[in-house]
């Protein structure tokens, strides 16, 4: 157990990809949680065109509740980008889910056949790409916020890797 009495072992949770209405609902609403309200990047609702075509993925604690999720589309045949990565503040930093979900976007859409795979980071979190076989293109403003375009290294990605907890490399 963590410090917060959450189960600290990503093994105990599941990343997955969203398989039901109220999985991607739930998805939606921690979204706005995080991308609305705490960190005001959109108004309302940061639901844009592309989750018209993007699949989503979802992380789940014991209970079976959504806390965490990303999602994935492919922009051109075998270009992929991974966007909305959020993980429940309570759930931060204690379990991997972070990089779980990570390696689960990038090895599902190697999956599906894919050469580049490709984020917007928000730069505060370029150490955690970095840590997991990333490599930084260009810095670029986003909603008033600096990003790193970013790329990841797809041989760290095999099609259904492990996703349980692993030590990540130093930076
Ligand atoms: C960024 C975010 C998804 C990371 O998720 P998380 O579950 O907290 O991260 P993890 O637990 O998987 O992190 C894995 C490791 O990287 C470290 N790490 C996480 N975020 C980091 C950061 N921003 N900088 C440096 N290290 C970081 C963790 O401490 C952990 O280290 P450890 O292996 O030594 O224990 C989460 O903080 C979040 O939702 N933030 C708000 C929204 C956001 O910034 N989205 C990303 C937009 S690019």
């Amino acid at each position: 157990m963590s410090f917060h009495g959450l189960p600290a072992d990503l093994s105990t949770y599941e990343v997955k990809l969203a398989e039901t209405a109220a999985e991607l609902a739930a998805a939606a609403v921690l979204r706005r949680a995080v991308f609305c309200e705490e960190q005001s990047l959109f108004e309302g609702d940061d639901r844009d065109s592309i989750d018209d075509y993007a699949e989503t993925i979802v992380a789940l604690n014991p209970e079976g509740e959504v806390v965490g999720t990303v999602r994935i589309h492919e922009e051109a045949p075998r270009l992929w980008w991974g966007s909305r990565l959020a993980v429940d503040r309570r759930y931060r930093r204690i379990a991997q889910l972070g990089a779980g979900l990570i390696r689960c976007a990038v090895s599902t859409a190697n999956g599906r056949g894919c050469d580049q795979f490709l984020a917007l980071v928000q730069a505060q979190n370029e150490p955690l790409f970095h840590r997991l076989q990333w490599e930084s293109l260009a810095f670029e403003d986003h909603h008033g916020m600096p990003h790193v375009k970013m790329q990841a290294d797809l041989a760290a990605y095999p099609v259904g890797m492990d996703l349980r907890p692993c030590v990540l490399a130093a930076e």
